[in-house]
């Protein structure tokens, strides 16, 4: 899991692979490199650890030419250290990948047979040897790209520069997020879009089993068969200033506040005010199709999952659909009984998790009907389902996922409003309340971020220093709780454990006494008497109890140490407002640690390895 990004054009390329490289640096962050045309050879530099350390090579170092590639490594095979950072040159030959070829043993193994020698531990630069070979033996570096290709097995995005034809990159990708960017006199490659989004709008998505040559101005995208493909570029609307920081002190900040904008993009022109009801179109199903549904299977990994899990709770109680979610990497591997009937909804932030890509992939295969939840247009999650509904919140640079959580929880609750009507499970009134309601949401988002910040801020002062925290929930608000302990975990490696609030007799109890702060979620909903007897019996064994509640709620004011108000709304909108403490709580906790926020340590934004 790394970032990659390459230019061909007229500018000096090497601000640009720099510039494209710090919008990837979230995808991995424990080595860099660039590989540029210098007019007489490749210029390779590579740097171990955070990008600054690159761009002081450079910066020394001044290499000049307007044709190159760049990489920001996630150690998947081999140490982080330079000899195993991208790009890997051989002869020729520059290459950078991100993925993992799965074969590279075999591989590595018939080349030092045939003589080669193999400096690093990267699967990588297994495949410049082989494309070199080719280069070697008289081949263009397309078709030698082509051929080194038919022998990979494995994920790959991959972007190539040989000094024989330094005028054009050739790129290829199976299962590995690209993007082609094209421009005047110019064209870009990338991992993401954001990575572009400062020199062009006018992208490609480049699909699994494909390859382009990429020239001034110009894509030319073949099949690895050697087939021709036709693929006009699309038209990006974000602006490049929605990947920046806006003035705030780290993305994640910037993002949790950008919450109430993200949810009007996300609910806005999928409210139907007018007759009380979801616009549907999206969803990729018919009103009898949404009649025919006999389960829903809802998958998804890390941030996401806690999406998936209060989906459950919404699906059930709206829609009266038997609901089942699951962890991705989980359903995968046991063999699930699924198929014609089922519905799978498969969330993510990135569309690119692997896990959930393969997971999705399988029930389709399966025959079950795929519905992707997914942020990032185009991605991999979205292109292999039947329908995608996509969240906009816009690009999410922190680690640690915020606005696209909230905004997951939206489309979850709207489908949820849809497929109840369309089953007779809400009527037009229930129906027409709930949509009014949610039209409400970024409203009283914004309100409790505003009302609730400094209090939280001083909270995260005081109970900073805690080795362990817990959170507890019931109900819909037991994701959450596992969402906040996630949050903690994340950014702060304060040990952090979310429960289920009536599940704390049977273990997390033994872990309170003074030292522990314990955040107990207690809205006032259909769980908030049973939760408020958890709250007591925390409080009884001496922990610093954190309660979020519902404003007036004087019981709970009377038992906590500290109480957290959060507007009163209906039991389907607490978790929307329960959550954003919670992370701000995390965010000041990690503020205040010191830690690295944006991109905590061991941490990728988009994991795609298995
Ligand atoms: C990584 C990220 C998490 C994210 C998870 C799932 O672990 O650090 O923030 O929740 O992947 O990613 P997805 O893109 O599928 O939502």
């Amino acid at each position: 899991m790394c970032g990659i990004v390459g230019y061909v054009g007229d500018q000096q390329c090497a601000p640009i692979l720099l510039d494209g490289l710090k919008r990837l640096e979230y995808r991995g962050y424990d080595s860099a490199g660039t590989a540029i045309y210098d007019g007489a050879g490749i210029d390779v530099r590579r740097a171990v650890g955070k990008l600054r350390n690159l761009e002081k090579a450079i910066d020394e170092a001044k290499p000049q030419g307007s044709v190159g590639i760049g990489h920001t490594r996630w150690a998947t095979h081999g140490r982080p250290s330079e000899v195993n950072a991208h790009p890997h040159l051989i002869g020729d030959v520059a290459v950078v990948h991100n993925g993992i070829i799965e074969n590279h043993l075999a591989l590595r193994a018939r080349l030092v047979e045939r003589g080669a020698t193999i400096t690093s531990d990267t699967d990588t630069e297994i495949v410049a040897h082989l494309i070199d070979q080719r280069v070697r033996e008289g081949a263009d570096i397309e078709a030698a790209v082509r051929g080194a290709l038919g022998e990979v097995r494995g994920a790959y995005a991959l972007a190539v520069l040989s000094a024989k034809e330094p005028d054009r990159l050739v790129v290829a990708k199976s299962a590995s997020p690209l993007v082609l960017g094209l421009g005047e006199g110019e064209a870009f490659c990338g991992s993401d879009i954001p990575a572009l989004l400062p020199y062009t709008r006018d992208m490609i998505f480049l699909e699994d089993g494909e390859m382009a040559v990429l020239e001034r101005g110009k894509a030319t995208i073949t099949t690895l068969a050697g087939a021709a493909v036709e693929r006009a570029p699309q038209r990006i609307d974000w602006s490049p200033v929605m990947a920046e920081k806006a003035g705030f002190k780290h993305f994640m900040l910037k993002e949790i506040h950008e919450q109430p904008r993200a949810m009007e993009d996300t609910l806005r022109g999928r409210l139907d005010r007018e007759n009380g009801d979801i616009h549907g179109l999206e969803i990729g199903l018919s009103d009898e199709d949404a009649r025919g549904i006999e389960r829903v299977y809802l998958l998804a990994c890390g941030t996401s999952y806690h999406a998936a899990m209060t989906g459950r709770y919404l699906i059930e109680r709206l829609a009266k659909v038997p609901a089942t979610v699951e962890i991705a990497s989980e359903f995968r591997g046991r063999d699930p009984i699924i198929g014609p009937g089922d519905l799978v909804v498969a969330v993510s932030q990135s569309g690119e998790t692997l896990d959930t890509l393969i997971a999705a992939k399988e029930a389709k295969s399966r025959g079950a009907k795929v519905l992707a939840i997914v942020n990032v247009i185009g991605s991999a999650i979205p292109r292999a389902a039947d329908a995608a509904f996509y969240t906009h919140a816009g690009p999410e640079i922190g680690v640690a996922s915020t606005k696209c959580f909230t905004t997951q929880l939206a489309n979850l609750l709207m489908f949820s409003v849809w497929l109840g009507r369309r089953r007779g499970a809400l009527d037009a009134d229930q129906t027409r309340a709930l949509v009014e309601d949610m039209a409400r949401l970024p409203h009283l988002m914004r309100d409790v971020l505003l009302g609730t910040r400094q209090l939280v801020a001083n909270l995260a002062k005081r109970y900073n220093e805690a080795r362990d925290v817990l959170f507890l929930g019931r109900g819909m608000s037991f994701p959450i709780a596992l969402e906040g302990a996630l949050k903690l975990k994340e950014i702060s490696y304060v040990h952090a454990e979310g429960y289920a609030a009536g599940e704390m007799k049977h273990g997390p109890i033994a872990l309170i006494d003074s030292s522990v702060p314990v955040l107990v979620l207690c809205p006032k909903d259909p769980w908030y008497e049973r939760t408020l007897s958890n709250l007591q019996e925390a409080k009884a064994r001496e922990a610093m109890v954190i309660a979020i509640a519902t404003e007036g709620d004087e019981e709970v004011r009377d038992v906590a140490h500290d109480l957290v108000e959060i507007p009163e709304v209906r039991t389907e909108l607490t978790p929307f407002l329960t959550v954003l403490p919670l992370q701000l709580y995390s965010y000041y906790v990690a503020d205040f640690k010191g830690t690295d926020v944006d991109q905590p340590r061991n941490l990728a934004k988009t994991v795609t390895v298995e």
